[in-house]
Parts: structure tokens; C-alpha cells; sequence
């Protein structure tokens, strides 16, 4: 075994701790993603599938992920060198988290900037004049023009590198603070509009009365790998939030609560947007246009509407943000464990690289739109797939078959590296990662390669 670092910083409190790793799993996935997904899927059988994917499935793997990095007490690549040596295969599977974690920042801060850019159309008021075309026609015309989408991209990283430079406790943990309770509170606010407005009612029953005609393969296997981003999974995020943790967390604690809030999160943010558009009398099943372009038409017919669209894109901006910031923290953790950089200079390089990967992904949508990368794909898309669809699932598959196959004779640890001994939950915990986890993650990759389709 390598030392482990003992001079490194942690977190200054458990409870700031839940709230950058819930910020990192809350994000465009709950807000934007979760709510078109389970319209298309039908709503209440859809919901249910999931959430027995993120018990039985993302928490174990979230379990596996800390437990790894607060026994390594290094970044993702680093951690696994500490515990199987510098030459293990294993510290590939680190390396492909901090891959995934590096081009997923890239893609990520284009979209991320589009809430910034709404954020400013709806404090301006621009969101608001002309009618319902027009409206929708603002997105479009956003992603049209290349510099706007640069200057956005550029400046929602130059944010994230602000926050991440000044470190755990002075950057990451105290914005956290600051921007998680602001985001559950501006999503409170929306969520107790959403359910006084006339598609309250229409919006519970869609979200909780399963109907399980409706499920298809599909279905369980979109489930699944939601399941899995929502919470972070599989780019090294975990691990490297965990080797700031201390030694006596109890990590299934900590990982039910960030999962609970996490999809507490995803399903108020849902019947919110779904009681906005059952309202107006609107298909639910609007797909990835819900956010961006049928909600500012809703906004604009209810009253307080202005008010509530800039609320609920700053809610969106606020999410992308403690999301980005955790993927650039997997980049510089590792720059600066490995190769002994200052934060400041880690931080810097790695945002900086991340701007120019995510340029191309920028220009997907204009300028580049005709080219393709993957076989009818373009950068964005090509992108989004080898991380989304390969890199996360795969990672969280090599984690999970690590923890279940590899992690053994768990009493001769040191106590960082010992899960609470509650010997029914670790019995549950050590099934669950030796054998569904993996199974269920397997089937999703699979999938996604086209083997069931
Ligand atoms: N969980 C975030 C979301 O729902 C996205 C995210 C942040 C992420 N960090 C990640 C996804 C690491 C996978 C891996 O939007």
C-alpha cells in the first residue's frame, strides 16, 4: 500500500458534506431530464421502477464509491493505486472516471449555460414579449449563434472555476451552502404554486398512480440508467468527494440521505412542471424541448408568471452548477494528487481545458451542426453518448464488481476503511454490489449497445 496523504483538507462539517454531494447529484438530470423522461415513459409505473433502481442499485454504488475514496484518501485514479498498488489494473477504472467526468463538464456547461442565458431573457423580460412562437423561437434562436452559446459556456465555467479554486471548505462546501438552500427553497416556492394551480390534482395522480400498461423495456432500462446519473455515478465524483470524509462517517447513512434528497428533488421539480403543463391543457410527453421551450409559453398565461420564470431558471442555473462543480473537483483533485499542482494552478488547467473541449460541443448545434463524430452524431451527441451511455455505466460496473469481488476481509482495514458494522445492512449492501448492481448495469450497457434493439 501507498501513504495516504495525511495533510489533506476535509470537509468542515457531515452536514456540509450532504450538501455539495446532493449538489452534485442534483442537476440538469433532475430538473430538465427526469421530467420529460417520465412523461414520455407514462408517469407512475415509470416513477416507481426508478426509485427501486436507486435503492437497490444507485445506493449500493454510491456506498462502494465513497467507501473507496475515504480509504484511499486520494483522487479517483489515486485512491485505487493506494489500495491495489501503482501498477493495479484497477486504477483504470479511475482513469476512465476521470475521462468521463473531465468530457462531461465540457458538454455539460453547454447546456448549463442556456439556463444562465434564460436567467437573463426572463430578468429582462424578453422571455416574456410576443407571442407563444415567438417564445418557443428564442430557443432556437440561441442555439443558433455560436458566440452565444460560447460566451455562456465560457462564462458558467469561469463560475465553477471560481468556486472550485477556493477549495473543499472555502469553495466547494460554502457555496454549496449557500446554493442548495437557495435551490430548495425556490423550488418549494414553485412546487406549492404548481399544486394550488388547476393541474395540481392532474399532476399527482399522473406522477403516483402507476399504470403499468404503460411500461415497456424501455422503460426499466431508461430507469436504470437515470438511476445512475442523477446520482453521480461512475466518473469518480464519489470517490472523490469521499476522501475528504472522515473516518467514523457512516457512509449509508450519508448516501441515503443525499439519494432521498436527491430524488425529493427530481419529484417535486416533475409535479411542478407537469402541474404547469396540465394547466394549459399541454401533451406531457414534450420531450427535451419541456424546459426550455413549452414552459416559457405556460409562464407567460399564469399570473406571477415573469416572476416565476426567473425563479425557476435560476433553480435550473443553481442545479448545473453544484453539478459542474463536482466534475471539475474529480479533474483537479486528480492534477493535484498526482502531479503535485497548486489548486489554484489545477483549477485554472482544468476548467480552461474544459472550455475548449466544450467549444465543439458549442458549435454542434450551429456551425459544426453537420458534423459527425459518431455515425449520425454530431460532437455534442457523440459526446453525450460515450460518457452518458458507456463511460458512467461501465465505471459504476468496474466499482461495483471492485467492492463485491475485490473488497475483502473487511475487519484487518483501518477504520477509514470499514463501513458501519451493522451486520444486516452490510450483508444487504455486499449482495447488492457482488451481484445486482453489477447484473442490472451490464443489462443497461448492453442495451445501449444496440444488443436488445
Ligand atoms: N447528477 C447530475 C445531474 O443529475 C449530473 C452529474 C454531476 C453527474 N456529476 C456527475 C453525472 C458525475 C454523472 C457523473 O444532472
Amino acid at each position: 500500500m501507498d501513504t495516504p496523504n495525511a495533510l489533506r483538507s476535509g470537509w468542515a462539517s457531515r452536514f456540509g458534506f450532504i450538501l455539495a454531494a446532493t449538489g452534485s447529484a442534483v442537476g440538469l438530470g433532475n430538473i430538465w431530464k427526469f421530467p420529460y423522461i417520465t412523461g414520455i415513459h407514462g408517469g407512475g409505473a415509470f416513477v416507481l421502477v426508478y426509485l427501486l433502481c436507486i435503492l437497490l442499485l444507485g445506493l449500493p454504488i454510491m456506498v462502494a464509491e465513497l467507501l473507496i475514496g475515504r480509504c484511499g484518501q486520494r483522487d479517483a485514479i489515486g485512491s485505487f493505486m493506494v489500495l491495489e498498488g501503482r501498477k493495479s489494473p484497477w486504477r483504470l477504472v479511475g482513469w476512465g472516471s476521470v475521462a468521463a467526468a473531465f468530457v462531461l463538464l465540457s458538454f455539460y456547461s453547454v447546456v448549463a449555460g442556456w439556463s444562465f442565458d434564460y436567467v437573463c431573457k426572463a430578468a429582462t423580460g424578453i422571455l416574456h414579449r410576443g407571442n407563444p412562437e415567438q417564445i418557443s423561437g428564442l430557443f432556437g434562436e440561441l442555439t443558433a449563434s455560436a458566440p452565444r452559446l460560447v460566451f455562456w459556456q465560457a462564462l458558467f465555467i469561469l463560475t465553477t472555476v471560481g468556486i472550485v479554486i477556493g477549495g473543499i471548505r472555502g469553495g466547494i462546501e460554502r457555496w454549496s451552502k449557500i446554493l442548495m438552500p437557495g435551490l430548495f427553497g425556490l423550488l418549494i416556492l414553485l412546487f406549492l404554486h404548481g399544486m394550488f394551480s388547476p393541474g395540481g390534482m392532474q399532476s399527482l395522480k399522473f406522477m403516483f398512480v402507476p399504470d403499468f400498461t404503460k411500461l415497456t423495456s424501455r422503460s426499466l432500462l431508461d430507469a436504470l440508467g437515470h438511476a445512475f446519473f442523477t446520482l453521480s455515478l461512475g466518473a469518480g465524483v464519489m470517490i472523490t468527494y469521499g476522501s475528504y470524509l472522515d473516518p467514523e462517517a457512516d457512509l449509508f447513512g450519508l448516501s441515503f440521505r443525499i439519494a432521498l434528497l436527491d430524488t425529493l428533488v427530481a419529484m417535486l421539480a416533475s409535479l411542478t412542471i407537469f402541474s404547469v403543463v396540465f394547466s394549459a391543457g399541454m401533451p406531457i410527453d414534450g420531450g427535451p424541448g419541456l424546459v426550455f421551450k413549452t414552459l416559457p409559453i405556460l409562464f407567460m398565461q399564469l399570473p406571477f408568471g415573469k416572476v416565476l420564470a426567473l425563479v425557476f431558471f435560476l433553480l435550473l442555473a443553481f442545479a448545473a452548477l453544484t453539478s459542474a462543480i463536482s466534475m471539475l473537483e474529480v479533474v483537479v483533485a486528480y492534477v493535484i494528487d498526482e502531479w503535485g499542482w497548486r489548486r489554484a494552478k489545477a483549477t485554472s488547467f482544468g476548467g480552461g481545458a474544459a472550455f475548449l473541449l466544450g467549444i465543439p460541443c458549442a458549435l454542434s448545434f450551429n456551425l459544426w451542426e453537420g458534423i459527425k463524430l459518431l455515425p449520425g452524431r454530431t460532437v455534442f451527441q457523440s459526446f453525450d453518448m460515450l460518457v452518458s451511455s458507456y463511460l458512467l455505466p461501465l465505471g459504476g460496473l468496474m466499482v461495483s464488481l471492485y467492492a463485491g469481488w475485490v473488497w475483502t476481509k473487511e475487519r484487518e482495514k483501518p477504520a477509514s476503511c470499514r463501513l458501519a458494522d451493522s451486520g444486516v445492512l452490510f450483508a444487504v449492501w455486499h449482495f447488492l454490489v457482488r451481484y445486482l448492481a453489477p447484473a442490472a448495469v451490464l443489462l443497461v450497457l448492453l442495451n445501449e449497445a444496440g444488443l436488445f434493439s
